[in-house]
């Protein structure tokens, strides 16, 4: 008879995180932001800083092109540097949105005050964070910022061994890696 039974664990997600600008501009907040990536259990898959010229900005958010907060969108995000995550864990599109709060700042003080908007948010546009909404905008924005990742063979090679917990933490790359096997 089986005491305990292995812990059986759901696939890793990959999602596409990003902090904005407001954000990186001070080094203490982009380091908490990156203690609560480690704290809320999410694989750093990957990780790179990089400045977006506006062009960039425009494509990424075409689907916003008719709002009325478009520009000011666009020039925000292509005002200064920014960081990029691939991020991998159980359900991560879901749990990486849950973190971040209401769109709102305002709303995400007043309605979920522990989320990294409601903490670092400064208004409406300059709100902290970005975060796939679904696997299809997952698939395309880590495609935008990864163009050289191929999600399907780091599913098929890398992702059970992540799953079951064969990483460790590099403290200098700032990312999680495969532990290897002697
Ligand atoms: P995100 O795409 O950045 O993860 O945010 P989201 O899904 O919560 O919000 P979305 O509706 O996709 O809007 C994209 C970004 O546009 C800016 N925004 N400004 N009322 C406004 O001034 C306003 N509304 C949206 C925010 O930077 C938002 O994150
Ligand atoms: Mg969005």
């Amino acid at each position: 008879m089986f005491l305990s039974a292995p812990r059986l664990s759901k696939v890793l997600q990959l999602t596409l995180a990003v902090i904005k600008p407001d954000a990186v501009a001070h080094p203490v907040i982009l380091e908490a932001l990156h203690q609560r990536i480690l704290s809320n259990n999410f694989v750093i898959v990957k990780c790179k800083d990089l400045v977006w010229k506006r062009q960039d900005s425009e494509r990424f958010y075409a689907e916003h092109s008719e709002r009325f907060f478009y520009q000011r969108l666009v020039e925000f995000m292509s005002s200064g540097p920014m960081r990029a995550y691939l991020l991998a864990r159980e359900d991560a599109i879901h749990h990486w949105r849950e973190l971040m709060g209401p769109t709102k700042v305002f709303r995400a003080r007043y309605n979920s005050p522990t989320t990294l908007r409601a903490q670092f948010g400064l208004t409406d546009t300059r709100n902290t964070t970005h975060g796939s909404d679904s696997v299809e905008s997952a698939q395309r924005e880590i495609r935008f910022f990864f163009p050289d990742f191929r999600a399907e063979e780091w599913m098929e090679k890398e992702e059970p061994s992540f799953r079951s917990g064969q990483m460790h933490y590099d403290h200098q790359k700032q990312i999680h890696e495969l532990s290897t096997q002697n």
